[in-house]
């Protein structure tokens, strides 16, 4: 694999020089390879939402370097558009920054200022809202009349018209429903496997962690203290505790299991391979 994204010695405080100053991010070396798909982890406060921000250069390292591609992003204005639309990033209730008149203009307004003709402008479009299930009669509406499902994905589809090589989101499923968050989810695994790009998501639920991503890194107090496979990562559940954070609920079931004496193996952390690890208890139990 090649790296695309690398930060290198990242550091930054909020407020330095004043009484308020916070340490969010401290040397924070972390590389992301072309295509790769990962969840960030951590306890509120951890870091994440700095950390993300700085990946398209909308906060500036206090010390430290975000390299795209090599080529330092702060490097001057025209490195700084470059990563800002190679780098796609997705704000938390991003919906909150829909203000077009329509759906249409909203999802142009990235792609609108990366010099396209009106025609590529327009494709674009169109294809971000087929990832995102925007169907085209909901185009010419107001973002105001979309429901909040539907506004959340016309805002990642804003984003994914720029047809980002990273795709970054800072908690894109909060405040769905179950069945809105699985939605988005499934929107956002089909433009990873489709286009190819990076898919860096923040997210809270284990459980959508373990079933989507491919690493997992996690945050504690602006420092990256897990970094692995979904497996490597999930199966430290003390290392996670310690963290404030847990494991998926199929682990928690299987941990549970160990605990009652039987031989359920503990490092399951998706649907189907619990499913395969009880048919599998099933055959080797005692048939009481
Ligand atoms: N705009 C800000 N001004 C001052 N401190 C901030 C600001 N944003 C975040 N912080 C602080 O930086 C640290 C990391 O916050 P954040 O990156 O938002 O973490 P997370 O996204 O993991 O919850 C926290 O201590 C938080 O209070
Ligand atoms: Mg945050």
């Amino acid at each position: 694999m090649a790296p695309i994204l690398r930060t290198e010695h990242l550091t930054h405080i909020y407020g330095k020089g004043t009484p308020f100053e916070t340490a969010a991010l401290n040397d924070i070396d972390y590389t992301v390879e072309k295509g790769e798909l990962i969840g960030i982890i951590g306890h509120t406060g951890s870091g994440k939402s700095t950390f993300i921000q700085h990946l398209n250069g909308i906060l500036k390292p206090t010390s430290g370097k975000v390299l795209l591609d090599g080529e330092d992003i702060n490097a001057s204005a025209e490195s700084l558009k470059r990563a800002r639309s190679r780098v796609g990033l997705v704000f938390q209730y991003p919906e909150y920054q829909l203000f077009e008149e329509t759906v249409e203009k909203d999802i142009s307004f990235g792609p609108g200022n990366m010099g396209l003709s009106e025609e590529e402008i327009k494709e674009r479009v169109l294809e971000a809202a087929d990832f995102v299930e925007i169907g085209e009669s909901l185009l010419s509406k107001s973002p105001f009349e979309l429901s909040g499902g539907q506004k959340r994905r016309a805002a990642i589809a804003g984003v994914i018209a720029m047809r980002p090589e990273v795709l970054v989101l800072d908690e894109p499923t909060a405040g769905l429903d179950p069945a809105g968050r699985k939605r988005l989810i499934g929107n956002i695994l089909r433009y990873h496997e489709e286009t190819g790009a990076a898919v860096i998501m923040i997210s809270h639920s284990m459980d959508e962690i373990a079933e989507s991503v491919r690493r997992v890194t996690a945050l504690k107090n602006g420092s990256i203290v897990m970094d692995g496979t979904p497996r490597e990562v999930f199966s430290q559940a003390e290392k996670l505790k310690k963290l404030g954070l847990s494991v998926p609920q199929v682990t928690k079931i299987a941990i549970y299991l160990r605990e009652m004496g039987l031989p359920a193996d503990t490092s399951v952390y998706t649907m189907s391979q619990a499913a395969d690890a009880i048919a599998s208890l099933k055959g080797g139990g005692s048939g009481a």
